[in-house]
């Protein structure tokens, strides 16, 4: 140990001999500064990437629905407009759509894509409109044709978490489904806000 000192205290007064000596240990030094900023960059890369993964599961959201689970037939016409809660559900991902209400809730903020089809038969006219919350945002209307007719319409839409998106059969209109399932209600995320 003394004899360390001796050699190191030698050093010291040694000139360009002991910089040169010396010089390894003010590298390590730099070499510890550089890893504690590679510390800090891997931490902040961690944090991002576990918001990457959050967001990208956040964005499973996707579901299509027919009107009819099975048989075929007319549904209306009522006196009041009706939501319609369409059964046969093709996927769901999510599960956000909920086919007991026919109501579709977004589990979080973000830009989604909606498309509906009505298939009228037998000559009945055929009206459904699309709904945000109870505001009325898009519809489809085929009045008496002379044997049936399709409509569809689609809209992107920004929801905030808990938003609805729903469609309604018109009062005193019918919508038609069978094993096709011509009448449908889909949607999907495009991105998280
Ligand atoms: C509606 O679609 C069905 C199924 O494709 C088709 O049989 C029918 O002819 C279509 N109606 C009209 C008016 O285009």
């Amino acid at each position: 140990m003394m004899l360390m000192f001796q050699m190191v205290l030698l050093l010291c007064v040694g000139g360009s001999v002991a910089q040169d000596v010396l010089s390894p240990i003010v590298n390590i030094i730099e070499e510890l500064e550089k890893l504690k900023n590679m510390e800090e960059r891997i931490k902040a890369l961690e944090e991002t990437m576990n918001k990457v993964v959050s967001e990208n599961e956040d964005k499973k959201i996707a579901f299509s629905a027919a009107l009819l689970a099975s048989g075929s037939g007319q549904t209306g016409p009522f006196d009041t407009s009706k939501t319609l809660t369409y059964k046969k559900v093709f996927s769901n991902i999510g599960d956000a759509y909920d086919s007991n209400t026919g109501i579709f809730t977004a589990p979080v903020k973000g830009v989604y894509y909606f498309r509906f089809y009505a298939h009228s038969h037998d000559g009945r006219t055929s009206a459904v409109s699309l709904f945000k919350n109870s505001q009325n945002q898009c519809a489809v209307h085929t009045s008496k044709p002379t044997t049936n007719g399709n409509a569809s319409n689609g809209i992107v839409l920004t929801l905030e978490k808990d938003d609805q998106v729903y469609t309604q059969l018109w009062e005193k209109t019918w919508v038609y489904d069978d094993a096709n399932s011509y009448t449908s209600f889909s949607g999907f995320i495009l991105f998280t806000l």
